[in-house]
């Protein structure tokens, strides 16, 4: 597929996904994100690849859903096509690890992807919000459950009432992000985690991803024992063992992913 509005590259087993349609601050159109959704399910079926990280420019790395495509829909046009849910909604269904590097603008849609990831490293020119509100909508691809998931009710309705934006810092205190770094160093700091990620035994890394995030879906004795049996069958993988005898031999291992 020829992509027109990201930019797919890949460094070493690394894939980046660059978010490119800079005159409508890489607003979620749903060709966009039809082709992110292609590109992570490429990434998916490519066993090279151990990580992925989305991004976009330094001014915006989404400045929401496309409010120009949407305006004119109404209850059943948005209804039938449901685009949210099979196309802006694909990135929280991929199984690898996806990083979010993060700079400028990461409003409503935008926001919701980055959250979409399994961790946001932003620059410090960050800015995150929710302001559907302003609109006269509120967040319609996640935002309303996974910001509150992330910071907590008080913060989430702060941000999704008032329609306010948060800055790098204050999105790292609330737990929203898991890094702030200064903008040049942004890529090379995702780069960095996603490589080491993409090291590891890959159905190990997916397997911890999926557990983690099991923990926002089940109570707590259900989670644990989810952990417990999948911590139980990592001892059938050829990558349990050879981990394992790498610590003790002092040596670095070296993945099969079996
Ligand atoms: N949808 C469509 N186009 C958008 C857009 C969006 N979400 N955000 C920005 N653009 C377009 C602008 O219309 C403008 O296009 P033109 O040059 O053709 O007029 C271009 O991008 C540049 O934008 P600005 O001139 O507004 O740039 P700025 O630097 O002055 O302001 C901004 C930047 C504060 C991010 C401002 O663009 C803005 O407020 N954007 C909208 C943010 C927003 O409301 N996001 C939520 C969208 S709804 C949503 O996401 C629903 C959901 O949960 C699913």
């Amino acid at each position: 597929m020829k992509y027109d509005m990201i930019e797919v590259t890949q460094e070493g087993a690394v894939k980046t996904i660059r978010l490119d349609r800079p005159k409508a601050l890489n607003a979620l159109c749903t060709p966009m994100m039809k082709e992110i959704a292609h590109a992570l399910s490429t990434a998916q079926d490519d066993s090279s690849i151990g990580c992925v990280i989305l991004t976009g420019s330094e001014k915006a790395f989404a400045a929401g859903a496309d409010i120009k495509e949407m305006q004119d829909n109404n209850y059943i046009s948005i209804y039938k096509s449901d685009d949210f849910a099979n196309y802006h909604d694909a990135p929280s269904r991929f199984r690898k690890p996806l990083i979010a590097a993060v700079s400028g603008y990461a409003l409503g849609g935008g926001c919701e992807l980055a959250m979409m990831c399994d961790f946001i490293i932003a620059s410090e020119t960050a800015k995150f919000g929710q302001p559907e509100i302003n609109l006269a909508v509120m967040p319609g691809i996640g935002g309303t459950q996974r910001l509150t998931r992330a910071i907590g009710k008080s913060k989430a309705m702060d941000m999704c009432l008032t329609g306010r934006m948060m800055d790098a810092d204050e999105a790292e205190r609330a737990g929203l992000v898991s890094r702030v770094v200064p903008q040049d160093e942004l890529m090379p700091t995702a780069l960095d985690a996603a490589s080491k990620i993409a090291a590891q035994s890959q159905p190990i890394a997916m397997m911890t991803k999926e557990t983690l995030n099991a923990a926002f879906e089940m109570p707590l004795a259900q989670g644990l024992k989810f952990e417990r049996r999948l911590f139980q069958s990592m001892f059938t993988t050829e990558d349990q063992k050879e981990g394992m005898s790498a610590f003790v031999e002092k040596r670095t291992p070296h993945f099969k992913n079996k």
